[in-house]
């Protein structure tokens, strides 16, 4: 069925036949009280799961040091890695046909919707890959901290495991309810240190943890090397730039195989508003903050 204009979410989940409920009272519960749920993996990306793992290991075997830098190319010089420490892919949807039915995927969208309670659309869908004896991160979020307690939530990353995550491959380390705090993380901890609270997100492959962008979070030490392959699917509130301008990023052949369903949620059409930035992400902001800080 073509459908020709998708007015706002909530048309998209009558055309996607996602309920509103899809989360029962108790994830919902969960996920407000803690900031993250976690989904068993889904029988589209059982199904997949293989091929994803495939896929993704070809492109970080061909992309070496320039995996990741869409968007941020000016930072990029040769050799210099987007991440140490991690390999990185980004604008996935641009590369493989694979990578586009996990942005309906039921689950994250529903949880989005549930967070946000507004418009959504997709910032990025990329891939992170933390090294033997590397990938441990600062204590950070994900979006601008929020200002006031009443202040809206912007968004949601999902976490897609293409391997099995435990404890000893550089699994997600989560502060839970932490999402509710005011600030960034610097203003009330040491980053650099491990939470006496945080837990560690340990789940089978083809599981996905949908986080708060507010949560705050980190890469952990990949201690036995294996790999923990998690493409990072990011979903904002639609009135928000996107991780990658993908009106911008996405080639024109790439976009005439978009369903509706994919233009509306990339936002690519041409009634949805132009982006005048390649990326925006918290990055800028808090390098700025801190620079201040520290004068
Ligand atoms: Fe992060």
């Amino acid at each position: 069925m073509q459908i020709n204009h998708i007015k706002n979410t909530e048309h998209l989940f009558k055309i996607l036949k996602i309920n509103q409920n899809f989360l029962d009272s108790k994830q919902k519960f969960f996920l407000h009280k803690n900031g993250y749920i976690i989904f068993k993996p889904s029988k589209n990306i059982k199904k997949k799961l293989k091929k994803l793992n495939l896929i993704s290991s070809q492109l970080i075997k061909k992309e070496k040091d320039k995996g990741g830098w869409e968007g941020k190319e000016k930072h990029y010089k040769k050799g210099k890695y987007f991440e140490i420490g991690a390999n990185r892919l980004g604008n996935l949807i641009n590369k493989n046909k694979i990578f586009r039915s996990l942005i309906t995927a039921p689950e994250i969208l529903a949880t989005a919707y549930e967070v946000i309670k507004d418009d959504i659309k997709v910032g990025g869908v990329d891939l992170r890959n933390p090294l033997r004896g590397q990938g441990r991160q600062r204590i950070h979020i994900d979006w601008l901290p929020r200002k006031k307690k009443n202040q809206k939530y912007i968004g949601v990353v999902c976490f897609v495991f293409l391997n099995d995550a435990n404890k000893k491959n550089g699994p997600l380390r989560v502060v839970p309810g932490s999402h509710k705090n005011i600030g960034w993380p610097d203003d009330k901890i040491n980053i650099l240190k491990r939470h006496k609270k945080e837990i560690k997100i340990c789940a089978e492959a083809g599981s996905t943890c949908v986080m708060n962008l507010n949560l705050w979070h980190a890469g952990s030490n990949n201690i036995s090397g294996k790999p923990r392959k998690t493409i990072l699917i990011d979903i904002r509130r639609r009135d928000q730039p996107q991780l990658l301008n993908f009106k911008k990023y996405l080639n024109k052949k790439k976009k005439e195989q978009l369903s509706n369903v994919h233009k509306y949620l990339l936002s690519i059409r041409s009634i949805d508003k132009n982006q005048k930035g390649d990326s925006f992400g918290p990055g800028d902001v808090y390098r700025k903050e801190m620079r201040k800080r520290k004068k």
